[in-house]
């Protein structure tokens, strides 16, 4: 498959003209071990296959950023945590331009209730794969489960290189910044875009009402079912 080469910061880009999931692109390259994997960036313009979360489809029409960051976990002993770095370098872009995101708990981006974002993560051997999607030119109109909105819907004029720049310098910023001193700043900011109150997640396989309280500085979410306040790591969204 064809593909051109760039650098920004310490990510090494490989972008696409169309592939069939740049997460699965990902996962061949972490399997074949032919390159430096860690900070290698999968772009394409197009995806034939593309992947959401819980087995559905993301519709991947030219126009929008698609995007497989890869990360080397053998010594994080926190990789859930890189689900709120990406959804944080997302809504700092967002926020760039003048909109008001918030994160559905673990981590949809949201702007004006309806989804403008979305992230998988996944697992292969010592590696992360965070696979990052952001309508910017389309968002699909006809799915029941969730309103969607686009940067063109919301009258933004958004380029998709200016996007994956934004995007990799943001999170190059935000991992330095858990690696020097922590948790708690990231914390923090996500505590004030989290979208709070009566929520019906998956636990296990099991769907459950509750209502979403906050974070602890531990990065847990709390869940508050019937008296109980459940402590959710937001590793349970891993797809292996
Ligand atoms: C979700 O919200 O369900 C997660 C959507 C993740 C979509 C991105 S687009 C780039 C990467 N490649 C994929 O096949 N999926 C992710």
């Amino acid at each position: 498959m064809d593909f051109t080469t760039s650098k920004f910061q310490e990510f090494a880009i490989r972008n696409f003209e169309i592939l069939d999931s740049s997460n699965d692109e990902a996962k061949r390259l972490i399997i074949s071990k032919t390159i430096n994997l860690d900070n290698l960036v999968i772009t394409t313009k197009q995806q034939t296959k593309g992947k959401g979360r819980q087995g559905r489809e993301w519709i991947s029409e030219e126009g929008n950023l698609f995007s497989s960051f890869i990360f080397d976990i053998s010594k994080e002993n926190h990789p859930e945590f890189y689900s709120y770095f990406c959804a944080l370098a997302i809504c700092k872009i967002l926020k760039t331009s003048g909109l008001s995101p918030q994160i559905k708990w673990p981590n949809d981006v949201l702007v004006e209730n309806a989804k403008i974002a979305g992230i998988l993560l996944e697992k292969h051997n010592n590696f992360l794969i965070c696979g990052i999607g952001i309508n910017i030119d389309s968002s699909p109109d006809h799915l029941i489960e969730r309103k969607t909105t686009s940067f063109k819907n919301l009258k933004i004029d958004f380029q998709i290189e200016e996007a994956l720049r934004m995007l990799t310098a943001n999170l190059s910023k935000i991992i330095k910044e858990y690696k020097k001193s922590g948790l708690a700043n990231i914390i923090n900011d996500i505590k004030t875009l989290l979208v709070t109150g009566n929520a019906e997640i998956l636990l296990g396989d099991i769907k459950t009402k509750g209502e979403i309280i906050g974070i602890n500085e531990n990065g847990e979410m709390l869940f508050k079912t019937g008296n109980e306040i459940k402590k959710i790591s937001s590793g349970e969204i891993f797809f292996i």
